[in-house]
Parts: structure tokens; C-alpha cells; sequence
């Protein structure tokens, strides 16, 4: 199916934003248009809180990390006082990236000229600069960007005027409070390339429907779609989520074993797992004795990287047989993220196809569908939500 002219002409959309049960899939187009792609950078990447892994990243004072994220490079770091920063890495010179990699430092030297600029962002030292008519130290810092965190994770925000984390968030932090996200560790980062489309990925993420075919060799063996339910919970915040009921953990394989539940755990959240999607497109998936997180970072309408990121209570890296039992669960994920990208590898070459047409929804995907109108909420300029 070609891509149209206006492509953001909402009649392309009116049947995605249909009722579940009477609704088409996306128009093939927005998984490979370039225009498309930047539409999403501007409206929805550049505005909202973006996921950026954990606060382990930059534990201590003077710690630094040059991160990009759609095109746009900043340094999260950590100042004198402890408090994490992010600024936009782009020298207020003649705009060079200052940061480079990561490390533990006391100021940023931009390596062109040499601009020195402190952990919180000022300019502190210049050469030769004091023939510049007018210019002033304090008036050419480092741009600041928003930066957040909640249960261990660090969110960015590039929009100045943006809600806070904890309002896009909503009743999300309540509902994983036991949990006790902030307690646990990441053990584990772990980088895959995807030759597919950042909502392909999310999409499947957020549905069953696939788990009998894609993962019936592994998750399929113990939380099957039939004996499990993946039932969407209720959610006041910007994410969707389901809640599943099983027995054992959901990040295991069939017989290997693990770790005691997360004591902490109350209510269902001991007999199951809630895996909530926080918008535009960070999975975590918080089961019985571990969590764990997908990070997306979109590199392209058809190329995106993935960052898988596995936390345990910290209390279990005391035990002897910590790595031989997390071993058993890095298996598993690596094992079923391999299998999802590959089914979404082969959906991008599908879809690129002129004779790829929108499709139909099946009951086991209504997030599909919430995910898609949630972006074309954001994307359109005037949204024709049929559902009201
Ligand atoms: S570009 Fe940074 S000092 Fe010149
Ligand atoms: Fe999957």
C-alpha cells in the first residue's frame, strides 16, 4: 500500500479509530514513512517523559553518561550534591557535543576549544574570549533538560513546559508499590538491533494473541494465554497494562529454578505478573520474584534499539548462588526477545510490501488498539475518536 499524499489526513485513520471489535489495523505506511516517523519525533518523543534505564548509570557525584535519544545527544549526570541532572550536549560555542562516552569527572570540557562547563551545567572557564563584546559566562550554559526518576528509573523529558513525571505517571507508582522498585538492582543490560519499527514492537508487547505461536516453546509452557488470562487493568496515568494470574514466576523457563518471591509483594501482586506499558513505548513487566524493562530507542521509521534491563531485589546479590540463579532467567528473556524480533522482522518486511493492506483485530489485542489511538491522538491535528 502506498503512501499517500496528506498523510495525516484522518480519513486514513477512521477505521482505526473505530470500536475494538469493528476496528482495522494501522494503514501499513506509518511503520515505514519517513514523514510519518518525524511527526512522532515532534509530537510525542520531543513532549513527552522518556524512559532512560536506571539511576545505576550515574550512582555517584561527578558520574556522567552521553546518551541520544532521537537524534538528540545530552549528558546525564550526577553534580557535586548528589542530584541527577541532564543537559543538552551541544557546546554553546559553536556547538560541539561536550561529553563523549562516560566516566566520573569534575567539569566538562568541550573538546574543540575548550569551553569548561561544572556539573550543573554553567559555564566556567573560556580562552581568549574577553574581546567578545558582551558576553558573559552565565549567560551561555549548558541548556538544562527535564529529568526525573521514579522506582529506580530515570525519565527525560525535553519539553521545558511539560506536566511532571509524577502526573504523567499517575496511579502507576501506587500500583507497584510493593513491589519496591526502588530497592532492586539492575544486574543486567542487555542491547538487540531490530529491523522493524518502534509500534511493532510495542504492539506486541502489549498483546497474547502472539504467545501461542511465537512463544510456544517458552512462555507458552508457563503462563499460557489460556490459563492466564492477560487481562487489561485499569490504569489513571499515561500507560495500559494487563495483569495475568499464574502460578511460579513469569520470567523463568518451565523447570529451571529461581529466587523466593519479592517478600514485600501484596494482594494479586504475589499470584502473578502486571506488566504495564508506559507511553509512547517502555515495557516493564513486574512478576513475582523479579522485574524487568524493554527500552526503545527509535533509530528510524524501520530501525529501532532495544535495551533489555533485569532487577532484583538487591538483597538477593548477596547470595552465593546469585549469578548461577540469574543465569536462568537471562536465558529466558534473551531466548523470547530473540523469537519477538524476529517476528517483528519479518511483520516490517511484510508490511513494506505495495500489496500490504490494513487488517482486523482479534479480542487478544484491544491495546493494540488503545496504543494506536494513542498515538494518532497525538500525531492528527484533529482527532475523530470515534469511540467518543
Ligand atoms: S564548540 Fe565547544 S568550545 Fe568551541
Ligand atoms: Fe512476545
Amino acid at each position: 500500500m502506498n503512501e499517500p499524499i496528506n498523510l495525516f489526513d484522518p480519513k486514513h485513520f477512521e477505521a482505526v479509530r473505530r470500536p475494538l471489535d469493528e476496528a482495522e489495523t494501522m494503514p501499513p505506511w506509518v511503520y515505514t514513512s519517513d514523514e510519518f516517523y518525524r511527526r512522532e519525533v515532534d509530537r510525542i518523543f520531543m513532549k513527552v517523559w522518556n524512559f532512560m534505564g536506571h539511576v545505576d548509570q550515574v550512582p555517584n557525584p561527578g558520574d556522567y553518561v552521553a546518551l541520544e535519544f532521537v537524534g538528540v545527544p545530552f549528558i546525564l549526570c550526577r553534580d557535586e550534591n548528589g542530584k541527577l541532572r541532564a543537559f543538552a550536549n551541544t557546546c554553546r560555542h559553536r556547538g560541539s557535543k561536550v561529553a563523549i562516552g562516560s566516566g566520573n569527572t569534575k567539569e566538562f570540557m568541550c573538546p574543540y576549544h575548550g569551553w569548561c562547563y561544572g556539573l550543573n551545567g554553567a559555564l566556567t572557564a573560556t580562552v581568549d574570549m574577553n574581546d567578545t563584546k558582551g558576553f558573559k559566562h552565565e549567560d551561555y550554559g549548558l541548556r538544562p533538560i527535564k529529568v526525573d526518576t521514579w522506582g529506580g528509573f530515570v525519565f527525560v523529558n525535553f519539553d521545558p513546559d511539560c506536566e511532571s513525571l509524577q502526573s504523567y505517571l499517575g496511579d502507576l507508582p501506587d500500583n507497584l508499590a510493593s513491589h519496591r522498585l526502588e530497592d532492586m538492582a539492575n544486574t543486567r543490560v542487555a542491547e538487540f538491533e531490530l529491523n522493524h519499527n518502534w509500534k511493532l514492537f510495542v504492539e506486541n508487547a502489549k498483546e497474547s494473541y502472539h504467545i501461542a505461536v511465537v512463544h510456544r516453546d517458552t512462555i507458552d509452557q508457563v503462563v499460557s494465554v489460556h490459563s492466564a488470562d492477560y487481562a487489561v487493568s485499569d490504569s489513571a496515568g499515561q500507560y495500559c497494562t494487563t495483569f495475568c494470574t499464574h502460578d511460579g514466576s513469569m520470567a523463568l523457563l518451565k523447570t529451571d529454578p529461581g529466587f523466593p518471591a519479592i517478600e514485600s509483594l501484596e494482594g494479586r501482586y504475589r499470584k502473578g505478573t502486571y506488566a504495564p506499558m508506559i507511553y509512547p513505548m517502555t515495557y516493564l513487566a513486574c512478576t513475582v520474584d523479579t522485574a524487568w524493562f524493554l527500552q526503545l530507542l527509535p533509530m528510524g521509521p524501520s530501525r529501532t534499539k532495544l535495551i533489555h534491563g533485569a532487577c532484583f531485589p538487591k538483597s538477593r546479590l548477596e547470595r552465593p548462588d546469585f549469578e548461577e540463579l540469574a543465569a536462568n532467567y537471562y536465558k529466558r528473556w534473551d531466548r523470547t526477545i530473540m523469537e519477538d524480533i524476529v517476528a517483528g522482522d519479518h511483520q516490517q518486511a511484510g508490511i513494506a510490501s505495495p500489496f500490504a493492506l490494513p487488517g482486523r483485530l482479534c479480542f487478544r489485542e484491544p491495546l493494540v488498539h488503545e496504543i494506536d489511538n494513542w498515538i494518532l491522538d497525538r500525531v492528527l491535528d484533529e482527532p475523530t475518536n470515534a469511540n467518543g
